[in-house]
């Protein structure tokens, strides 16, 4: 765990999905990973099921109180964190359309999908900062492609929209310390949230993992499917 030369990243819902499998990859890459879940309980079952060098980590994306305890330990740990992998997220609202939208519905949806990501990212940037390889992930979708959007689910796809112009901002302002910050759809994933028909989780988690790991002068600001820009 103190290895200093271990790369140290941090994964939300990293307990089921393709968080979880994001995990597995980047542990296997030999990287020291933080699997957060906003169970507790959940947390330690999915990174016992990975191996050493996966630590549990409970983090709701809605509390920034769990936010702020999180860069306590992450600081104390490891004193830096290489890479944020903002994945967790809900709401593939394909019952509603935007015409008649419950609005409540996608307020909730943006407290995980958009300011979730937003605040942790700020909250974990001293120590993306104190990192020689800062790498921000924002798993998107091609949902929120403006290029061709016609009819969306509402709240997923306006969380998601928001999300890539968070990323776009982010990568602006944090170039000059060497983070890079992308986003990247992962493509249809059969998981619980992309349903059966999707592709293998591992194939969708790969192209997060691209992200995360990729060297300096590497691209930032982009929007990626499989390590291919994808229009915005
Ligand atoms: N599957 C696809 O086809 C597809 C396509 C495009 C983009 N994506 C994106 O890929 C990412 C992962 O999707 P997935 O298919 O793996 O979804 P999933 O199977 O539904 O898993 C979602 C994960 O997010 C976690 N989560 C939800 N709310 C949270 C919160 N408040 N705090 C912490 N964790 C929270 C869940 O934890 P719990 O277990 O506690 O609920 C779970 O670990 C998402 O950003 C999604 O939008 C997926």
């Amino acid at each position: 765990m103190s290895d200093s030369r271990r790369t140290v990243a941090l994964v939300t819902g990293g307990n089921r999905g393709i968080g979880h499998e994001v995990c597995r990859q980047l542990a296997g890459l030999g990287h020291t990973v933080l699997l957060a879940a906003r169970s507790a309980e959940a947390a330690e079952k999915a990174a016992a099921d990975i191996g050493p060098d996966t630590y549990p980590v409970q983090l709701d994306v809605t509390s920034a109180q769990d936010m702020e305890r999180v860069a306590d330990e992450v600081k104390r740990r490891f004193g830096r964190l290489d890479a944020l992998v903002n994945n967790a997220a809900i709401t593939y609202d394909t019952w509603q359309r935007a015409a008649d939208a419950d609005l409540s519905v996608v307020r909730e949806a943006a407290e995980t999908n958009l300011y979730g990501p937003w605040r942790l990212t700020q909250t974990l940037l001293p120590l993306l900062r104190a990192s020689p390889r800062g790498r921000v992930v924002n798993v998107s979708s091609g949902v929120a492609s403006l290029a061709d959007m016609g009819t969306a689910p509402p709240a997923y796809a306006t969380t998601k929209v928001a999300l890539n112009a968070l990323t776009r901002m982010l990568a602006a302002e944090l170039r000059a310390d060497g983070i890079l910050v992308n986003s990247v759809c992962p493509g249809w994933v059969a998981t619980d949230m992309g349903g059966a028909g999707g592709r293998p989780v591992a194939e969708g988690a790969a192209g997060v993992v691209w992200a995360a790991t990729l060297p300096g002068g590497g691209p930032t600001g982009g929007f990626f499917r499989d390590g291919v820009r994808v229009e915005w």
